[in-house]
């Protein structure tokens, strides 16, 4: 056999290289660490900067939305002239779109070698093994329960903050959204697994945790993973003892979902001051009649109630928000709707995107007659609102004494460091050189004196 496969590392002068491109959301930025990670365990391989210099090339894809389903077969076109120089190369796809295409992918595409999805990620170095010895594609698109985190090596430290899956998959079944089917139903990791990665990530220094999810707070954990019928505990249970954990000073979490956003969870934002006073808390809509057919679960006063409690616990809590505009038969009234809510709340930082119909879903089948030009307008209405009340709260915090956590050297100024405020801002301020390795990871006040379109400037007091 002359075939060099991946394990044949006699002979091999340099370590392979991995490149991930990730598109769509924050639990597919953390799949595509895991994908290196695993790949460096079971294959010694490295991160590669480019393209160009790698022997793995791996897509992580996104389904959300067309443009972001459609990206990713534009990218593997040149993917494709880089194997026609380099016939070793492995091409790899993952994440939504293989999970929804499955070998569709390899019958458009013939020159990718592993088809993948999000469930599966931890078999990558079976896949590639098993192309290199049976030279032919391989698709594995299952949804194994939860046995990648099984998988999965230690996670890797960089950095203060760090990012912990604690389940996935989403059982909400909105109407436009194709989440479910993907990534399947939701899936909770067992409570002893999430608390001993966190612990051991406060350890090795990590001060900030974002537990990571479609829909976090419909978290219920076993107890003791060994016993099928064990007792659960729900997502306020998991902050509490997050809370307790030595070293973590800062919890966020993302996404979560207003059906399931209960007193209790309202509550702990006044027993747990480690909970950021940020949330991100996706509503949709404005529209009662438009949120029925998204089959969301709530109307907008009861979004609106949630918020009110909040604020009584947290009064300066900050909310970001998720908006689809131009979902089928939003009318005038109902973008209206909209606007009014997202004046009401007050939201700063927000994602907002035009519906786009994902085949498979119920609301593809709806009819959509809303001009494309007009749902344009909408949008960019209701972002010139989102962006003048972010840029309002910013320009309120100057002045005002704020907490950081101290994430690196400054982005803009290496001289300078930067940190990060509750409410999600960068913050970059001056600190002399030597003392920069000691500040790193630490939780530091300033004083606001300066508020720029996408960070604020502060000084160490
Ligand atoms: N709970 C998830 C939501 C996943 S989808 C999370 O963790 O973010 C992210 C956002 O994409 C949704 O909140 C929604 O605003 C948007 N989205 C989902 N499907 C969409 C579609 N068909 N068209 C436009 N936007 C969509
Ligand atoms: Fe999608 Fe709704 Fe779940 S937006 S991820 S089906 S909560």
């Amino acid at each position: 056999m002359t075939e060099k496969t991946l394990t044949d590392r006699a002979g091999t002068p340099a370590p392979k290289k991995v490149f991930v491109r990730t598109f769509g959301c924050q639990m597919n930025e953390y799949d595509s660490d895991k994908m290196v990670d695993i790949l460096n365990a079971s294959h010694g391989m490295t991160a590669a900067a480019s393209a160009e210099e790698a022997d793995v090339i791996l897509f992580n894809t996104c389904s959300v939305r067309e443009k972001a389903q459609a990206k990713v077969f534009s990218d593997l076109g040149r993917a494709r002239e880089l194997k026609a120089l380099k016939p070793d190369l492995i091409i790899g796809v993952g994440g939504c779109v293989a999970s929804q295409e499955g070998a569709a992918i390899v019958q458009r595409a013939p020159y990718v070698d592993v088809v993948f999805g999000p469930q599966t990620l931890h078999r990558l170095p079976a896949l590639i093994e098993a192309r290199r010895s049976t030279n032919k594609p391989q698709v594995d698109i299952r949804f194994p329960e939860i046995e990648k985190f099984d998988h999965l090596p230690p996670a890797r430290v960089e950095g203060p903050t760090a990012f912990v899956s604690i389940m996935e998959g989403c059982s909400k079944y909105c109407s436009f959204c194709v989440v479910p089917y993907t990534r399947g139903t939701e899936i909770s990791r067992p409570l002893e697994d999430v608390i001993a990665e966190i612990s051991e990530l406060a350890a090795e220094g990590v001060r900030e945790v974002t537990l990571l999810g479609q829909n976090v707070n419909a978290y219920l954990g076993a107890l003791d993973k060994t016993e099928p019928e064990s007792e659960k505990v729900d997502f306020t249970t998991l902050l509490e003892l997050v809370s307790e954990i030595d070293g973590i000073e800062r919890i966020r979490y993302t996404t979560s979902h207003p059906k399931e956003f209960s007193q209790r969870l309202i509550d702990a934002y006044g027993r747990l001051p480690k909970l950021v006073d940020h949330v991100h808390l996706p509503v949709q809509s404005g529209s009662d009649r438009i949120l029925a057919a998204m089959k969301r679960g709530y109307t907008a006063i009861e979004y609106k109630s949630i918020i009110r409690r909040l604020r009584k616990v947290r009064p300066n809590i900050s909310l970001s928000t998720d908006i689809i505009i131009g979902f089928p038969g939003e009318a005038e009234t109902d973008f209206r709707a909209t606007m009014r809510l997202v004046e009401e709340i007050g939201f700063d930082t927000s994602f907002s995107f035009i519906y786009s119909a994902r085949p498979g879903t119920p609301a593809a089948d709806l009819a959509d007659d809303t001009p494309k030009d007009l749902k344009l307008k909408r949008l960019q209405e209701l972002q010139a609102t989102i962006e003048a009340n972010a840029t309002s709260i910013s320009k309120a915090m100057v002045g005002s004494i704020q907490t950081i956590l101290v994430e690196g050297p400054s982005r803009k100024d290496p001289q300078d460091l930067q940190g990060r405020t509750e409410n999600n801002r960068v913050v970059n301020f001056a600190a002399q050189a030597a003392s920069h390795p000691r500040l790193i990871g630490e939780m530091l006040e300033v004083k606001i004196v300066q508020a720029y379109p996408h960070s604020l400037r502060g000084e160490l007091i």
